[in-house]
């Protein structure tokens, strides 16, 4: 990787204590070539899960002889941790662990409570958040609060129990991911978030019953849009339902009214019930993207650096965290990389097909960057 060398500080690790990121100057100000800023990082802690959604891990890709990620090339904690810390540095303000099923990496709470050590330049401590498909909830949830966790977003495609035991495609039953958004609610890892993706055909018809069920209740829940990530889950665009049609629906039943966003780039459109019921999120980034305001970085379980979730290539880091590079020599790296980062996939997108164009057909799948 190269790049001009930018200036950057030193960061000295303090042990056990709070690690506070030096203030960005003009000169450090890390912005992409839309002059967008890094604000979040998704870190991917496992390549594994336990589910095989089918719009994910189908399993005629990821069955028994699929070759995950030997242990030797993951990164450690200690290099997830060097990674997030500098990171903050360069601006970022929030850390989203995913995986795979980032529960299933042992260990978790330890490297949430050493995210949890880092501040921001301005002090803040870093918002760290987690997306998990929440079979193993119940038991985890009040270690991982403790940990120092704010907030989870929970994956959960249908109320119908024969709907998502075939969505996740392992017969894993509703009862026991609701079981573990009450856990998570019991011990405070809110706001909580539901993911719901959409798949026409599949789920679709749950749109309504899902809407209807967590409204009133403390949890978001949002609809996604079936994205054309990766190259194993038979995307076409007849299996994207268009989020304006999810809103149509409910709309229809419970009335909306649009919100504000919480913050710039962020992935959903908010929307409340008119009764005062609580929100709902859209995300579309088949038919709405949201590439103009995207200030996502992701590292993957090895350690390479990707700009896009449809990206081709990484950048690694995991050989700069191995071969004595210093934090100065780090920060340099990753910041000529953002510095240069033209992408914009989903606005890019096919006007004929309504895919992604990705050079040579090649692309990173779901559960290797986390989503
Ligand atoms: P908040 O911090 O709660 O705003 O979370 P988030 O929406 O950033 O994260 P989450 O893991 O819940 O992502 C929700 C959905 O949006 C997932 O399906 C992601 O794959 C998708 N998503 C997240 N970031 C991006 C992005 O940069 N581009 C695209 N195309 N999709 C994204
Ligand atoms: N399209 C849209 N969302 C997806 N997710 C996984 N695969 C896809 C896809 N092809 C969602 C998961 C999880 C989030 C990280 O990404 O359901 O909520
Ligand atoms: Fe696992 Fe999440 Fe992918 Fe489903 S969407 S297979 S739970 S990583
Ligand atoms: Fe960001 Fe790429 Fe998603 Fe666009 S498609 S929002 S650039 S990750």
């Amino acid at each position: 990787m190269s790049g001009a060398l930018i200036p950057v500080h030193p960061i000295e690790p303090l042990a056990g204590a709070v690690q506070v990121a030096p203030a960005p100057t003009p000169e450090t100000r890390l912005v992409d070539t839309f002059d967008r800023p890094l604000h979040d990082l998704r870190l991917s802690v496992t390549d594994r899960c336990n589910f095989r959604c089918v719009y994910c891990m189908p399993k005629e890709v990821f069955g028994k002889d699929f070759a995950f990620m030997p242990r030797d090339e993951m990164l450690s904690f200690e290099e997830m941790t060097r990674l997030a810390r500098i990171s903050v540095a360069h601006g970022v303000e929030k850390i989203r662990l995913t995986g795979g099923e980032p529960l299933l990496r042992k260990g978790l709470e330890e490297l949430i409570e050493m995210l949890a050590a880092l501040r921001t330049p301005a002090g803040r401590p870093v918002d760290i958040a987690l997306t998990t498909n929440g079979s193993g909830l119940s038991l985890k949830a009040q270690a991982l609060k403790d940990a120092g966790l704010k907030r989870v977003t929970v994956s959960l495609d249908s109320l119908d129990d024969a709907t998502f035991r075939a969505m996740n495609d392992v017969n894993f039953p509703v009862a026991r991911i609701l079981a573990g958004l009450e856990a998570a609610h019991a011990v405070g890892l809110g706001p909580i978030k539901i993911n719901m993706v959409v798949k026409r055909g599949q789920n679709d018809q749950d749109i309504v019953n899902m809407a209807r069920h967590f409204k009133g209740t403390p949890y978001i829940l949002r609809f996604i849009e079936f994205m054309d990530v990766g190259t194993s889950n038979g995307w076409d665009m007849g299996a994207v339902l268009p989020s304006s049609e999810v809103r149509d629906r409910i709309h229809a039943e419970l009335p909306l009214e649009e919100m504000a966003p919480n913050y710039t780039g962020e992935t959903s459109r908010r929307w409340r019930y008119q009764d005062g019921g609580g929100e709902i999120g859209l995300i579309s980034s088949v038919t709405q993207s949201f590439c103009n305001t995207c200030s996502r970085a992701r590292v993957s379980t090895d350690g390479k650096l990707f700009t896009c979730l449809f990206a081709s290539e990484g950048h690694d880091l995991r050989e700069l965290l191995r071969n004595g590079s210093s934090d100065e020599e780090i920060s340099a790296a990753m910041g000529a990389v953002w510095r240069q980062r033209t992408d914009r996939a989903s606005q890019l997108r096919s006007a004929q097909t309504g895919a992604v164009r990705s050079p040579g057909g090649k692309r990173i799948e779901m559960s290797y960057i986390g989503g």
